[in-house]
């Protein structure tokens, strides 16, 4: 069984290797065992590499918080999962071409989906629901504000603000990709810059923006911050730019509160139930095809280097994804 495996925290194309290991051997009681097909390179797996990130296990240690697998064993006294059935995984080390986990920790997806799509489910989709679902109560008619507004998060809020009656004011780093978000639902594309809080004012007409969601942090965080109206939020959930967020005392003076977000923590405060009925919905709307992630590459696991070199450059047209046992 191949698997990948880092023996130390750094650059990630040079610290991940992939590696034989002994198969994950037959489901115990209460287990399963499937397959992974399709796993994607997400920021977090390459900050978990750079050892920058919030879990940062001893090694060696083997990343990859999510995926979409096929059940090939189930072991006594399981109900939940059937051979052949696809599963999400909520737990880590996923990425390897095969894991044996606790039946309760997987999910089962409905067949039919696009494979690829759900090997992208577990952390995006909820992410953009939880970051519009748990900071303010939105209203129909209410404008949001996020950055890195065509990644797999920002592409998902449109989607689902939109779906909320939300408009958005999306800021990006490239203008070409205008078009291609506007299609999707967004009201506004602006490209970052210093001006960005005239440019703002100016397209919404004056508005109040009563949400602001940053991935970038530094400097992009007090950019938001200073689109927001008197009293309204920002959520720091990521930092592309690997720094803090800053606001300026001029948005903490007018009331806007810098907050964060963590889906882990998120998750959390919802039942099993809550959870499960959550992946439920956001199964069926990536089986509508209304929540989906433009791909840009994929790789065989054996050339993780490559996958993990190309994950890291900018202006990628998608997600990388890695299919371990081979194509879908
Ligand atoms: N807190 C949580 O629980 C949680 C959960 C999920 C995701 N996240 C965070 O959400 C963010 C987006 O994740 P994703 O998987 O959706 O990303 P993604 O699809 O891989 O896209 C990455 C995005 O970041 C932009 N970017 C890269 N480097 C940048 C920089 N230095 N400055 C500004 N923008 C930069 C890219 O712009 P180009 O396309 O122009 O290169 C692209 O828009 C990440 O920060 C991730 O860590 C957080």
């Amino acid at each position: 069984m191949k698997k990948i495996e880092i023996t130390a925290y750094g650059v990630p194309e040079e610290v991940a290797h992939c590696i034989d290991a002994p198969d994950v051997g037959a489901p115990g009681p209460g287990e399963i065992v499937f397959d992974i097909l399709a796993f994607p390179i997400n920021p977090a797996d390459i900050s978990f590499c750079r050892g920058s990130y919030r879990l940062r296990p001893p090694l060696p240690a083997t990343p990859g918080a999510e995926g979409v697998g096929r059940v090939v064993a189930v072991g006594e006294g399981v109900s939940s999962s059937r051979e052949g059935e696809f599963v999400i995984n909520m737990q880590r080390e996923n990425w390897t071409q095969r894991r044996r986990v606790k039946a309760e920790d997987a999910i089962p997806v409905p067949s039919g989906l696009e494979l690829a799509q759900v090997a992208m489910l577990r952390i995006n989709p909820p992410t953009a629901f939880l970051l519009l679902e748990d900071h303010i109560a939105l209203a129909p008619g209410d404008w949001i504000i996020q950055n890195v507004a065509n990644s797999a998060v920002g592409r998902h809020i449109i989607v689902l603000g939109r779906a909320r009656g939300v408009h958005t004011v999306n800021v990006l780093r490239r203008d070409e990709l205008a078009g291609e978000l506007r299609d999707l639902g967004a009201d506004i594309v602006l490209k970052d810059g210093p001006d960005l809080v005239e440019r703002a004012r100016a397209a919404t007409g004056g508005a109040p923006i009563r949400l602001g969601i940053d991935a970038v942090s530094g400097e992009a965080s007090r950019r938001i911050a200073d689109c927001i109206a008197d009293g309204g939020v920002v959520v720091s959930y990521g930092s592309m730019s690997g720094q803090d967020p800053t606001i300026s005392r001029a948005a903490l003076t007018r009331g806007v509160t810098l907050t964060g977000f963590g889906l882990g923590y998120g998750l959390d405060k919802r039942t099993t139930a809550q959870i499960r009925e959550l992946y439920r919905d956001l199964a069926q709307k990536v089986r509508a095809g209304v929540l989906k992630v433009p791909i840009d590459t994929f790789y065989p696991i054996e050339e993780i280097r490559g996958a993990l070199i190309r994950a890291q450059q900018g202006g990628r047209n998608g997600k990388v994804l890695v299919l371990p046992n081979g194509p879908l």
